[in-house]
């Protein structure tokens, strides 16, 4: 019997890439068909490096002309993980996806939401329950999951070695690393029917930014301090970078709100422990490889999005 095969949306990114990782080795074993979709020429590029069929995606085409335009990326994939960016366009993105993953017959597909209240006001939150309505009357299999904080973010807020900025005053807001989101992705693509209908709210541990600059400290040797900064400057900064201002401007907010106490995170749960069947990454480890690795050493920045080359492996789309 053919291996599944399992389309990955996102690839390029933070969490996509790391969902990559994790599933290569069931890829080379042949458990399972890997299909990488990439919008950008560097993720193409650096994706077909690893040997691996890519897809030209990008689902903004389908706007302008139909479906169709899209289609093809999703032809012979019976797994699905859905992941979109920091961008309004991710409402109008994530529907003509699950759109062409009900037209390709797609059996069983992954969601990569947010932790938040089910009556949650925060505009970015509520757009991510409304995709997850739209997928759950779609008919097709589900998991949602519902990250906290990427530890990863702690990256953006390091200009300088021993200075860690951030916005959200002396709140405690909760953390997960990217790795255990993808490591629960991929628990459920291999193996979803323990899953379906389910919904995963996926944090390690709350602290505060002076716990974690206390952390830092002992692990590196080094002095660490924590800066509070305005959300304002949160916003400049990644408007200034190319970011889209309306997701921003969300972002910003809840920042506001978790300064002021009216926004709280969900409570911890053990799902990346019950999914995966190892303990959730906490932030002493997820910063002492961050240290090995030299996190604090460069300020990341947003990237450019550059016009597609062409795809590799043996069918790809989009134009
Ligand atoms: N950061 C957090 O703390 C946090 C917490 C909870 C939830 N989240 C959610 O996590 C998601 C972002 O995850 P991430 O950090 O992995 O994002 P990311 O690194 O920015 O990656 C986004 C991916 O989406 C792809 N993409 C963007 N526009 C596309 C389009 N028009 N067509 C096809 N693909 C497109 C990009 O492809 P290319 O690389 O080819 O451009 C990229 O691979 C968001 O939904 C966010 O709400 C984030």
């Amino acid at each position: 019997m053919a291996p599944v095969t399992v389309l990955v949306i996102g690839a390029g990114g933070a969490v996509g890439s790391a969902l990559i990782d994790v599933l290569i080795p069931d890829h080379r074993a042949g458990r399972l068909r890997l299909v990488a979709a990439a919008r950008r020429s560097e993720s193409i590029r650096a994706l077909c490096e690893r040997g691996i069929e890519v897809r030209t995606l990008d689902l903004d085409e389908a706007e302008a002309a139909g479906l169709g335009a899209i289609q093809q990326v999703f032809d012979g994939i019976d797994r699905l993980f859905l992941l979109t960016g920091y961008d309004v366009r991710m409402l109008a993105q994530s529907k003509a996806a699950v759109d062409a993953a009900m037209a390709a017959d797609v059996s069983h597909l992954v969601h990569v939401g947010v932790s938040a209240a089910p009556d949650t006001t925060i505009v970015h939150f509520a757009w991510h329950q409304l995709i997850e309505a739209y997928i759950e009357r779609s008919g097709l299999g589900y998991t949602h999951l519902h990250p906290a904080s990427f530890m990863q973010n702690l990256r953006l807020g390091i200009e300088e070695p021993g200075v860690l900025t951030h916005f959200v005053g002396d709140a405690r807001p909760s953390w997960v690393d990217v790795g255990d989101i993808a490591a629960v992705a991929a628990a459920v693509l291999s193996d979803p029917a323990p899953h379906d209908h389910r919904s995963y709210n996926l944090a390690a541990e709350a602290a505060s930014l002076y716990e974690i600059a206390d952390l830092f400290t002992e692990i590196t040797g080094r002095p660490w301090r924590y800066e509070s900064a305005e959300p304002e400057v949160f916003y400049e900064r990644m408007t200034a970078a190319g970011a889209d201002p309306i997701y921003m401007a969300c972002v910003r907010n809840v920042f506001e709100r978790t300064r002021n106490g009216s926004l709280t995170d969900p409570p911890i749960t053990d799902d990346i422990h019950h999914v995966t069947g190892r303990p959730a990454t906490s932030l002493r480890t997820f910063l002492q490889r961050a240290s090995s690795l030299g996190l604090g050493s460069r300020r990341s920045s947003a990237r450019a999005v550059r016009p597609a080359a062409a795809g590799c492996g043996p069918r790809t789309s989009g134009r």
